[in-house]
């Protein structure tokens, strides 16, 4: 692919250029030559070639234009029922322009096939959905390595079956989820927008249910605020889990709020099929309206807490990864500007939207919050 190339071309640039730029921004990465990866080189690309513009003391506001004067008409009665339902429905179905009625399947332990059809599916502006090639050839699974290209690969024979999630903490109703309890959790479309920190970006037709479903099946206590997350933890099979640079397992929170709010969502499928293991098998959380750290992958346990979790991230790097991690254009990285982001596979920077398109779902949840403090 053209951009891939394009890309490829930059990464080789900076490696033999910027090194010493390197041990100034990014310690580790100076003292581990292999950590030089696309992510590092898409954070480089970002503070070299569009330095920050906006200072955190900028307001984030919504969109003026209505979508209705920008958006073809029939995507735009789409968008309604779609903010409709994710607005009323606890558990409605997600309306994709050019959806394809999904079926029950079973999480697979391989990789699916990359012949997966790709089945023209749009989002609720839409946007197209990148190919399935795409989605699931061009992932941040640091567990694995921190090569996007060859996580695929390397997670090919990752075996996620059997697989158990434990809930627990602050519940009436501890429980474990095993493959079939999450099955019977239910299996809807989303396509949904990812937008990772590292300013670039995917339209993804997921499969899965609505978070709320499995929390409210153990029943939060009053006391309970917080979410906490957690990845899969195994050095033995997860060669990534051995570098000395992040604290393992992977971990991420929400708020109770944010949690129980119907775009949150856990994909179990991808296009169709099941999650292949780059993407998260067989479980991972997709929270749209926040920078792709959030959706933690390969999920294996969930804590109801009162205080806001560390995640692996903001223990790396506090000042560059907040909590909220709520995407916004006004807000700039530390080291790069949010303004604009790369859609895989095109070549023009897009304009990133405020809450990445879903701000009249989830701006509400936010009133009164300074989010230039709380990035
Ligand atoms: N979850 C785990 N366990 N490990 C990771 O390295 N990377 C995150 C997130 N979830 C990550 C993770 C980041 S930075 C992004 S952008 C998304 O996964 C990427 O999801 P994708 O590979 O399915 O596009």
């Amino acid at each position: 692919m053209l951009t891939r190339g394009v890309w490829r071309d930059h990464t080789a640039f900076f490696s033999g250029s910027l090194i010493p730029f390197l041990a100034v921004v990014h310690p580790p990465v100076s003292r581990l030559g292999e950590q030089l990866t696309p992510f590092v080189m898409d954070r480089l690309y970002n503070s070299v070639v569009q330095p920050p513009s906006m200072s955190k003391g900028a307001k984030m506001t919504l969109p003026k234009i209505a979508s209705s004067q920008i958006t073809p008409k029939h995507i735009y009665q789409t968008r309604r029922r779609f903010l409709k339902t994710a607005g009323l429905a606890a558990s409605a179905a997600f309306l994709a322009a050019c959806g394809v009625p999904t079926q029950t399947q079973s999480p697979r332990p391989t990789a699916p096939s990359t012949a997966a059809p790709d089945i023209a599916r749009s989002d609720e502006l839409g946007n197209q959905a990148n190919s399935y090639q795409e989605i699931t050839h061009y992932n941040n699974f640091y567990e694995f390595t921190t090569d996007k290209e060859k996580v695929a690969e390397l997670a090919a024979s990752f075996a996620t079956e059997p697989w158990k999630i434990e809930v627990g903490g602050l519940v009436e109703n501890p429980m474990t989820f095993d493959l079939d309890a999450l099955r019977r959790l239910g299996r809807e479309e989303r396509v949904t927008r990812l937008r990772c920190v590292e300013a670039w970006s995917m339209v993804i037709p997921w499969e899965g249910f609505p978070l709320n479903r499995l929390l409210k099946q153990v029943a939060p206590l009053s006391s309970a605020k917080f979410v906490r997350f957690q990845s899969i933890y195994d050095p033995d099979r997860l060669p990534g889990q051995k570098s000395p640079w992040y604290e393992w397992p992977y971990i991420e929170g929400l708020r109770l709020d944010e949690a129980m709010h119907d775009l949150s969502f856990m994909a179990t499928g991808l296009y169709g099929e099941a999650l292949p293991p780059q993407n998260g098998a067989p479980v991972r959380l997709v929270v749209p309206w926040k920078y792709g750290f959030k959706n933690l992958k390969s999920i294996v346990r969930i804590d109801l807490v009162t205080e806001a979790p560390t995640s692996l991230w903001m223990a790396a790097a506090p000042k560059e990864y907040g909590f909220y991690a709520n995407v916004n254009p006004e807000v700039s990285h530390p080291r790069w500007s949010q303004r604009s982001e790369r859609r895989i596979g095109e070549l023009k920077r897009r304009q990133t939207l405020p809450f990445n398109g879903y701000g009249e779902q989830v701006a509400s949840l936010y009133q009164g919050m300074d989010l230039q403090k709380n990035f």
